[in-house]
């Protein structure tokens, strides 16, 4: 299930962090560099692995679809290589981060982009242990391991730069029914945030980037998105383009800063408009069970 691609109009564009679309930029920023992009077999991973294989980089791309990736792999050409990772699979994921680094050497850019949402009332995860520890798995102790993997590597050539795109969600009050997702991309988001001095000092840079709304599988099946602004994930691309030519350490809409502190201000009203929300929205089919999530 997708959304029709349409380009950004003003709204979708006030609605999410600033892009960056000057291909000469963005060139310059990954020309000839090592890109290990996570999850890039659907959405903003296909999109930003597209645009950055024809900005010149050898892009490494790493999801659970390898027939998809194989594509994307040929569609872009030699520069592009594909790996199957499960974040789910915890011992994987380190044999996987060993085969990435002997094959490709340490990686200049890392994109932690692979993603999994839930959104789901509280009452229908009482038999749902399991939200929980998938969106943990592959939003936190997956991306974890791959990074406790990889670090070592890119110390020891000298630096690079992790670009965790993350989710305004961890940033402005957390939304009822998106418990598990927001706790387990914040749970990431802190640790990123943690280790950024001891990543400083190893000459790795961070930028954590807060998407909103991108038009892709995830959002689709939650119905009241297609009715706020929101990226394509072509356009979604051009954030993390921004990302990498600016090297920003957060890259945010611009109207979650003053909506963070609203919030904390404001704590009680926030949970009681939360509350009031509730009454006007529903469960999704995908979240009664009657559609996969992924
Ligand atoms: N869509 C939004 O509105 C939105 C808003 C804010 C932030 N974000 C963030 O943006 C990122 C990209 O999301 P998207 O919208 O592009 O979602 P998407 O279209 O569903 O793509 C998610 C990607 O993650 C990969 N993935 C999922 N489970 C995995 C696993 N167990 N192991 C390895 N890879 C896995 C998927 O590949 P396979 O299925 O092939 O493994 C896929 O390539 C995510 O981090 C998401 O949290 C999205």
């Amino acid at each position: 299930m997708s959304f029709p691609s349409r380009g950004p109009n003003l709204a979708d564009r006030l609605a999410s962090p600033r892009r960056d679309t000057d291909r000469a930029r963005l060139r310059a920023a990954v020309e000839s560099k090592t890109v290990l992009i996570t999850g890039a077999s659907y959405g903003l991973g296909e999109a930003t692995a597209r645009s950055l294989g024809h900005a010149g980089a050898t892009v490494v791309l790493a999801a659970r679809s390898v027939d998809r990736l194989d594509g994307l792999a040929a569609e872009i050409g030699p520069r592009a290589h594909t790996h199957a990772l499960d974040l789910t699979d915890l011992d994987s994921v380190t044999t996987v981060t060993d085969r990435m680094l002997d094959a490709h050497g340490a990686p200049d850019i890392v994109i932690n982009n692979a993603g999994m949402s839930i959104r789901r009332s509280l009452a229908l995860q009482y038999d749902r242990p399991q939200d929980f520890e998938r969106t943990m798995a592959v939003n936190y102790l997956g991306p974890v391991r791959m990074m406790l993997g990889l670090l070592p590597a890119m110390r020891d050539a000298g630096g690079g730069h992790l670009v965790n795109v993350s989710t305004i969600g961890v940033r402005i009050p957390p939304g009822p029914r998106w418990g598990a997702y927001q706790a387990s991309k914040g749970a990431f988001d802190t640790w990123v945030r943690s280790v950024e001095p001891e990543l400083a000092a190893d000459g790795i840079d961070v930028t954590s980037i807060y998407m909103a709304l991108i038009r892709t599988r995830m959002s689709a099946p939650t119905p009241i998105m297609r009715r706020l602004p929101g990226l394509d994930p072509d356009d979604a691309a051009d954030v993390v383009a921004a990302g990498l030519t600016r090297r920003p350490r957060r890259l945010a809409p611009w109207w979650v800063r003053p909506t963070e502190l609203s919030g904390i201000a404001a704590d009680r009203l926030v949970t009681a408009l939360y509350s009031r929300s509730l009454r006007h929205s529903a469960d999704s089919a995908s979240a009664r069970g009657e559609v996969v999530s992924r």
